[in-house]
């Protein structure tokens, strides 16, 4: 049984109301921009908790379809995961849900509508969720950087309404042409010399990838999708940002006093620059010395010998090649399955959503995945409900994460414990894909 929405004032939560609202998006001298966003803003309120205490957020649907509330990142009871029509009944227009879990990890997450999330993402249903480590990270401030992109007409600055364009679904996902930060283009912020910085990027657009680098600044990366690297990785190199995923970096401004620093977004072509820092009078003398890890998260470890081998296989989109799928139980024709709206197949279905992608998994159970990208798209797979860890080239465990970047041709595996029991979504990130193929399920029970 689902979870049912409630229309009872009840709790003591904080509300989080889901509105249509006009902002100001494109700069002044441009009209404002109608969006849907959490209390009327985009992106939505910044939610900060101390690690272990609890979520409670009353979400009261003011839109004019029904909606709900993915916690993307979060290791959470599997009734309060927010997917419509998998662990909850969307909520409908003028009803409310009650949303109340503790949140285990520290680190850096998002949350986003997760109904016709292809839609409702980019109409602007998002913002930060940060969970906040028991002590201090020592840097002098820190600065949440929500990277995003709409897609807007310049003529009437509203969003291009289009979301379900099969252009977009069968390739590389509806892909903005205004990018910003914090719903700012060309964000700029003050710094000084040799301040440090803890930097929290979110990547909250539907479909692009940002590449990124830093000029002016100079450090590490401390985590990944929330969860902290056992070691600070000193960043030499292009940081590459997909949907849906997160990075946590510290970074000293090693710019002067009346120069800027920023972080570049490496463009087609075209750099420039996503944040810029204006280095300001008042800086110190020196750099500090190599920062601390992050404390580690209490993550089951993987054992990789006593892991059940899967494998799913990602086919479709432009240019793929894929004849045929199965769709609700029948083999079809690449022809019926795009007049079905669909355009991708997980190992050989355009309804993933049907029923799980694997047998059930034993909570507890050691899995591995081998994800192979047999399009020629990237693609950002997400699982809900457990971190997974990237298996190296070398057959070592990597990197913790929530959300994998597979390139074009490339097979990816991932391994964890399924100790969360529940019905986990398996998607693409990129949200015209989800909608159209790339999503399926995994039960754990
Ligand atoms: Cu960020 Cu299925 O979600
Ligand atoms: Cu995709």
């Amino acid at each position: 049984m689902l979870p049912a929405s409630t229309s009872l004032a009840a709790s003591a939560s904080v509300e989080l109301n889901a509105l249509v609202a006009d902002i100001q998006l494109l700069p002044e001298g441009y009209g404002p921009t109608s969006i849907w966003g959490f209390d009327g803003t985009a992106p939505g309120p910044e939610i900060r908790l101390a690690q272990g205490s609890r979520l409670q957020r009353r979400l009261v649907n003011s839109l004019p379809e029904p909606t709900s509330i993915h916690w993307h990142g979060v290791r959470i009871d599997n009734a309060m995961d927010g997917v419509s029509g998998l662990t909850q009944n969307a909520v409908p227009s003028g009803e409310t849900f009650e949303y109340d879990f503790v949140v285990r990890d520290a680190g850096t997450y998002w949350y986003h509508a997760h109904n016709k999330s292809f839609e409702q993402v980019a109409r602007g249903l998002s913002g930060a969720l940060i969970i906040e480590e028991p002590d201090e990270v020592d840097v002098d401030r820190e600065e949440v950087l929500i990277l995003d992109d709409w897609l807007l007409d310049p003529d009437t600055a509203q969003i291009v309404g289009d979301f379900a364009a099969p252009h977009a679904m069968s390739h590389g996902g509806r892909i903005g042409n205004y990018i910003t930060t914090n719903s700012v283009y060309n964000l700029a912020l003050d710094a000084r010399q040799n301040e440090r910085l803890r930097l929290r990027l979110i990547n909250a657009s539907n479909a692009r990838i940002f590449p990124l680098r830093l000029d002016g600044l100079q450090g590490w990366t401390v985590a990944l999708d929330g969860m902290p690297l056992v070691k600070p990785l000193p960043i030499t190199d292009t940081i590459v940002l997909g949907p849906a995923q997160r990075i946590d970096l510290i970074v000293d401004v090693v710019a002067s006093e009346g120069e800027t620093a920023h972080v570049v977004h490496l463009g087609q072509g075209d750099a420039f620059s996503q944040v810029a820092f204006e280095v300001r009078a008042g800086g110190a003398v020196k750099r500090r010395g190599v920062p601390s890890p992050l404390p580690p998260n209490a993550l089951s470890m993987v054992d990789l010998g006593k892991a059940r081998a899967m494998s799913l296989t990602m086919e479709g989109g432009a240019m793929g090649g894929l004849r045929s799928a199965t769709l609700g139980g029948d083999s079809k024709s690449i022809g019926e399955i795009v007049d079905a709206g669909r355009f991708w197949a997980f190992n050989g279905a355009a309804d993933g959503m049907d029923g799980p992608a694997f047998a059930e998994l034993s909570q507890g159970e050691h899995v591995r995945i081998a994800i192979a990208n047999d399009t020629v798209f990237p693609h950002a797979m997400h699982l809900h409900g457990m971190h997974f860890y990237e298996i190296g080239n070398d057959g070592n465990l990597g990197a913790l994460r929530d959300t994998t970047l597979i390139e074009r041709g490339d097979t990816r595996e991932i391994a964890f414990v399924a100790d969360n029991p529940g019905k986990w979504l398996l998607h693409c990130h990129m949200l015209s894909h989800a909608a159209s193929g790339m999503s399926t399920w995994i039960d754990v029970a």
